[in-house]
């Protein structure tokens, strides 16, 4: 039998809006699987997918992303930008600006950004983004899968035991359970405005956004991509979305790499 959309409240709007059209799983291997079938089979910008419980849910960098059932958001939104290729990874850049919007509403003045795509509370990572671009035959852009993953109700308990210094929730910070359609349609809908200012106006108009939930700009990071290891202070990002590090003689644009944060964050 097909569950119940407890999702189906929110959705809104016309075809190419964020959340125009959701689909709902109860289980399934991941929500980027089944938004790249709908994308397709020509489904429209906007279409999500959302999951209860991900069996195989996927992270940056060949992680797996923990997917327990009935407590977090995992969803996946098919994007048709008018964008070059190169340009995709500025789209998880522009979910992070919506998801910490989102979760600021709930949750004032504990929300952060984590370059390039990790969502903090009080210095934990309580949300990661994924963009996964697909491409047709001539290897220009077709669609974006952006994959969105909020710990909402997870329980301190329920967090990997390998995780437990590193991960929280919105329930975990906030000491209290929050409403999950809420958040969602709250995200959506931010998502649906930043996405389209994004694509009109380019992502810098985005940026002071971004900036704003910044949790690095200021502070000395160790950032390895590959063999590659840097040490600096971060100024911010460009109207790129790349990180600029100072390393002393010059400011270094990064553009990939996984960041260490030296010192306590809080
Ligand atoms: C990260 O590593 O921080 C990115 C995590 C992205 C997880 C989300 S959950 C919904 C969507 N489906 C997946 O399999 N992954 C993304």
């Amino acid at each position: 039998m097909t569950p119940q959309n407890p999702y189906l409240a929110i959705e809104r709007g016309a075809p190419g809006h964020i959340g125009w059209r959701i689909h709902y799983f109860d289980e399934i291997d991941s929500t980027q699987e089944a938004a790249r079938e709908l994308a397709a089979s020509g489904a429209d910008q906007g279409t999500l997918v959302i999951a209860e419980r991900q069996t195989a849910g996927r992270g940056r960098m060949g992680r797996t992303w923990h997917s327990p059932s009935g407590v977090n958001l995992y969803t996946t939104i098919i994007l048709r930008p008018p964008i070059p290729l190169a340009d995709v990874p500025r789209m998880s850049l522009v979910a992070g600006v919506a998801a910490a919007e989102a979760l600021e509403r709930e949750a004032p003045g504990i929300v952060a950004l984590k370059w390039p795509n990790d969502v903090w509370l009080r210095g934990r990572k309580a949300g990661g983004i994924i963009a996964e671009a697909v491409t047709d035959a001539r290897q220009n852009l077709d669609c974006v899968l952006l994959g969105i993953g909020i710990n909402i109700n997870l329980a301190a308990d329920d967090i990997p035991v390998e995780l437990r210094d590193k991960a929280t929730s919105m329930r975990i910070a906030t000491g209290h359970a929050c409403d999950r359609i809420a958040i969602a349609d709250s995200l959506f809908n931010l998502l649906d405005s930043r996405y389209m200012e994004t694509v009109t106006r380019g992502f810098d108009a985005v940026r002071p956004a971004w900036e704003r939930f910044s949790a690095l700009t200021g502070r000395r990071i160790a950032i390895v991509d590959g063999d590659r290891r840097q040490t600096g202070v971060v100024k911010g990002i460009d109207a790129t979305g790349a990180l600029l590090l100072d390393i002393g003689d010059r400011v270094e644009r990064i553009v990939a790499g996984e960041v260490s944060v030296e010192g306590a964050y809080e």
